[in-house]
């Protein structure tokens, strides 16, 4: 059985074939940061149009790197949301189209779903359940896992989501976009000279919220004559501040549930503090860390062909509406 996955969320056309004893077969990825760096941020109308540009070419050298021809996919699996209506809809059409003409089933998969379920492309796979910390640009939230399609929100952010913060704290440094690695990068050349707030740490609770320490960082940063140091030290403070509040609310989830097996996932997961912070603190709660490879953290299709593969072979599939949900709360997901 051949899925292909397709993903066209955001910023990233992402195609790859998965198959269930093979695994991943072929996996294509193109950029569009290049692009929209120009713009300081993404730009929804450039991105469709670029999807739309690159998609079915992706497509044909996903099949011929796989040494695949197309009668020989069993199912396509495509990102159906969150993420911008107009991408999705790129996404959402193509593979409708493509499982019509080829007499196969199409399934809408929920992106968070796939960064979910990126893990379980190493051969190291978690066993159910777990705990998974999801940070993208666009959500933080940690999430009990007791099987496919079985997910219980245990907390999330109430404003802006962990990546979103290292993005805009990317523009105040003047740094490009995407910010993440970026800051991340000039981190390394700081020192401990500032100390950041661990915002919604002191209270109960596994929600987060950064935008304070967003606050807090302009406010850091205009205190300074903003120096090349200056500017590092503040990527420092912060990449340890939102590093620090993601071990505490972990430890907690893993305290609360009583489980011992922690998951991250997403763009922010690919950040090495965040990963070694994490790896400290499951070392001493008795616990393990589970973390996609790198090329899996960030937006691609082969998140989307596993768990596409996954609904569709308990027969999960739709009629021939094309669905495209810009907002998609992960609670309407289905058991399967
Ligand atoms: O999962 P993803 O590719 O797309 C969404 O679903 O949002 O995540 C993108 C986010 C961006 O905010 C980016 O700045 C962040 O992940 N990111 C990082 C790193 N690499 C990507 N944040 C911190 N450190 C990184 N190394
Ligand atoms: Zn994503």
């Amino acid at each position: 059985m051949y899925i292909l996955g397709i993903e066209t969320s955001c910023d990233e056309t992402g195609v790859a074939v998965y198959h269930p004893e093979k695994g991943i077969v072929s996996d294509l990825l193109y950029s569009q940061v290049k692009m929209h760096n120009e713009y300081g941020g993404v730009v929804p109308e450039l991105a469709s149009r670029d999807h739309i540009r690159k998609l079915v070419p992706l497509i044909k050298a996903c099949l011929k790197q796989g040494n695949l021809a197309s009668n020989q996919i069993n199912g396509i699996a495509y990102t159906a949301g969150p993420g911008l209506m107009g991408a999705l809809l790129v996404g959402a059409t193509t593979a409708r189209s493509l499982a019509w003409t080829w007499c196969v089933p199409a399934v809408a998969v929920h992106h968070m779903e796939g960064h979910l379920l990126a893990p379980m492309l190493e051969d190291n796979a978690p066993e159910f359940p777990f705990v998974a910390l999801l940070v993208s640009g666009g959500h933080t939230m940690l999430v009990r896992v007791d099987a496919i399609g079985c997910y219980h929100l245990l907390g999330e952010s109430i404003d802006d989501a962990a990546g979103e913060a290292f993005d805009k704290t990317a523009k105040m440094l003047g740094l490009g976009y995407p910010g993440g690695p970026k800051v991340a990068a000039l981190a390394e050349k700081g020192t401990p000279r500032f100390k950041f707030p661990r915002p919604m740490t002191n209270r109960p609770g596994l929600d987060f919220s950064f935008s304070g320490l967003k606050t807090f960082t302009m406010n850091t940063l205009n205190s300074t004559e903003k120096t090349e140091q200056d500017k590092a030290d503040v990527a420092y403070a912060f990449q340890m501040a939102t590093a620090e509040t993601l071990v505490i609310k972990c430890r907690r989830a893993l305290q609360q549930t009583g489980l011992n097996r922690l998951v991250i996932a997403g763009g922010v997961s690919a950040n090495t503090q965040i990963r070694a912070s994490l790896q400290a603190m499951v070392e001493q709660e008795k616990a393990t860390l589970f973390c996609p490879p790198l090329k899996y953290c960030t937006d691609n299709g082969a998140m989307i062909a596993y768990a596409g593969y996954q609904r569709l072979s308990v027969g999960q599939q739709e009629s021939l509406e094309i669905f495209a949900k810009p907002r998609w709360p992960m609670d309407d997901l289905l058991s399967v």
